[in-house]
């Protein structure tokens, strides 16, 4: 339960977290926020919308299609959006509107800005609606239905000790110097894979094993806005110059794979040796990146498979059935906690990626 206080209230204010005592103490959980959920079913030929953020990395575009065609293929009719690339919250709180008023049974949403659409959840849910969280959650809100996502405190704590890891394989004995990186702060799973990293990193921290050179450990630091490339390489550019000038660098935390090519990038133009640095998604270039013993490591989040689940959702709910959950107290959004699906991501560093990828014909052809 302490752990899932901590993943839910990652994007909500400190206001918000008044409301945690009752959540606390809400020993049915799941029970309660199932209510109405499944509720009669609907027509086999419904819409269904899918509202997505901006493109921010490839797992996005992926999704995209997927849903597009798996949904087609399932029987339903598909409204798929993608928010802007700089007007994101404001077009995907029009886009949310339209899929209601167009009737849509299940709306499933991808968040830009975890806390901005509580108006529009909430309206989804007065029409009839039901509401699912596509691997972000989306707080403050009590008509949010389900969450459906890798487990992402999980995903942190595998990027932690690949960091950890990585570094012993140079450098067997510490202390190891290292950098910290975090996602957009709008996006809740940006607290979530952070706290999950410094889960593993902090006791090595508090040992002295492992020292933050800049000093920077706070999550207002470290984060990245918008995801976004440019942002992690300027961050990284500016720290080389502050902390790198003699000291050397051993490993750094990188929440995705966009983020650690753009601090490879930098530590390269920089004329630096590249340091151990983690990623997440299995994005081609970072895969390609790996195998060239660039890249330490990434996570394997299989798309196909998150859709699928996630499609598979809206038919039980289609035929009245209750989604199948196996999740009912980590993800609490601020509100109440989010009965959730979750699937267990995987890490993958050049050793296991042939096996990791095995299955994927696009990636699997890069480890031979
Ligand atoms: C997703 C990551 C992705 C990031 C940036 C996160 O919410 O879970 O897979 O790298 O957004 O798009």
């Amino acid at each position: 339960m302490r752990r899932g206080i901590i993943r839910g209230i990652a994007a909500i204010g400190a206001v918000a977290l008044l409301g945690l005592g009752t959540a606390c103490s809400n020993e049915r959980e799941g029970s309660s926020s199932d209510k109405g959920a499944a509720a009669k079913g609907f027509a086999k030929d419904s819409l269904i919308g899918v509202a997505l953020p901006a493109k921010t990395s490839e797992n996005w575009v992926l999704a995209g299609d997927l849903f597009t065609n798996g949904l087609k293929d399932a029987g339903f009719k598909a409204d798929v959006q993608y928010a802007g690339a700089s007007t994101t919250v404001a077009d995907q709180q029009a886009q949310i509107s339209s899929m209601v008023t167009k009737g849509a049974k299940v709306i499933v949403i991808g968040a830009t800005d975890a806390s901005q659409l509580s108006t529009q959840v909430a309206a989804a849910k007065q029409a009839g609606a039901t509401v699912i969280a596509y691997d972000r959650l989306i707080t403050n809100t009590p008509d949010l239905d389900y969450y459906i996502a890798f487990d992402n405190y999980k995903v942190g704590q595998l990027q932690g000790q690949a960091l950890i890891d990585g570094m012993k394989a140079k450098k067997p004995k510490g202390p190891w110097t290292i950098e910290l990186f975090s996602g957009s702060p709008d996006d809740n799973n940006s607290k979530v894979f952070f706290d999950g990293a410094m889960n593993v990193l902090q006791p090595l921290i508090d040992k002295g094993d492992i020292v933050v050179g800049s000093g920077q450990k706070d999550i207002k630091q470290t984060a990245i806005q918008g995801w976004k490339a440019e942002n992690a390489q300027s961050r990284m550019d500016g720290l080389l110059t502050s902390t790198y000038g003699s000291k050397k660098l051993d490993g750094v935390l990188s929440p995705n794979d966009t983020l650690a090519r753009a601090i490879i990038t930098s530590v390269k133009g920089a004329g630096k040796p590249v340091p151990v640095v983690t990623g997440q998604d299995s994005e081609v270039e970072s895969v390609k990146s790996i195998m060239a013993g660039e890249q330490y490591s990434t996570i394997n989040k299989d798309t196909r498979k998150l859709v699928a689940e996630t499609i598979n959702m809206v038919t039980s709910l289609q035929k009245g059935d209750k989604p199948q959950i196996n999740d009912t107290k980590s993800y609490n959004n601020g509100s109440k906690v989010i009965p959730s699906y979750l699937l267990p991501p995987v890490i993958v560093t050049k050793e296991n990626a042939a096996e990791a990828y095995a299955n994927d014909p696009k990636l699997s052809p890069l480890t031979k």
